[in-house]
């Protein structure tokens, strides 16, 4: 017959009690580190209360997607984007944007601006980057831009540094409407190659 004696039921309880403060804690380490990646899933970029957008910062570490230059000396002295465009797309959408081919709700595209700093180097004739200048940024957002076209809105923090610390978005005739015009979705990705590879990964 099966018998239990105190000391068993002891241990026992011993051992459940130890499972149970075990599972707890590792519970608490799993629920903080998802709201810690959730905080970042969420928040590429942030607003202040009034709805501008705060510079963005951290953007030299997303997926880099394509370098266009439109030099100066080509374009009557005064590019209207002087001259190097870095363009940089936040993690998450990248992702997406491997998986779908579009850009999800929340994208953001970073285009930073840069000068040509140099024609000549030892590799020959071309241009080299000189400084940073500027910064642009677009965000597709459905709910925070649902009257936008596309419900993207562009955001700039100027041509010369010091660049602005908030910033309003761009009346639509300003940006948005280039864009909607000659871009397919509102993102020029035919000039990103990164962006192209990997549309045709998604196919
Ligand atoms: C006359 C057309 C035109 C206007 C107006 C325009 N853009 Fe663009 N934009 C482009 C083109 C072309 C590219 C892609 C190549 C490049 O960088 O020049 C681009 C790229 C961008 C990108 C990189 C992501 C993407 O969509 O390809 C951002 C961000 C951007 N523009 C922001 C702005 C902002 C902010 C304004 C308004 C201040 C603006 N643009 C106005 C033509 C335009």
């Amino acid at each position: 017959m099966f018998r239990l004696n105190r000391t068993s039921v002891i241990a026992g309880t011993a051992v459940v009690t130890v499972i149970a403060a075990l599972s707890y804690a590792l519970t608490g380490v799993a629920v903080s580190r998802a709201a810690a990646e959730d905080k970042a899933k969420a928040a590429p970029v942030e607003f202040t209360a009034d709805g501008k957008l705060k510079r963005p910062v951290g953007y030299r570490k997303w997926a880099y997607v394509g370098e266009v230059v439109t030099p100066n000396d080509m374009n009557d002295g005064e590019a209207a984007f002087p001259e190097f465009h870095s363009v940089y797309i936040d993690p998450e959408s990248f992702a997406d944007y491997e998986k779908t081919g579009k850009y999800r709700d929340g994208a953001v595209l970073i285009k930073e601006l840069s000068s040509v700093g140099s024609k000549k180097a030892s590799s020959g004739n071309g241009y080299f980057q000189g400084e940073f200048t500027g910064l642009e940024a677009a965000i597709k957002d459905s709910k925070r831009f649902k009257d936008e076209p596309g419900n993207w809105a562009y955001f700039s923090f100027g041509h010369k540094y010091p660049l602005k610390a908030e910033v309003s978005k761009n009346a639509a005739a300003a940006c948005n409407q280039c864009h909607q015009d000659n871009a397919k979705d509102w993102v020029f990705s035919q000039y990103y190659p990164v962006l192209r590879a990997a549309a045709q990964k998604s196919m």
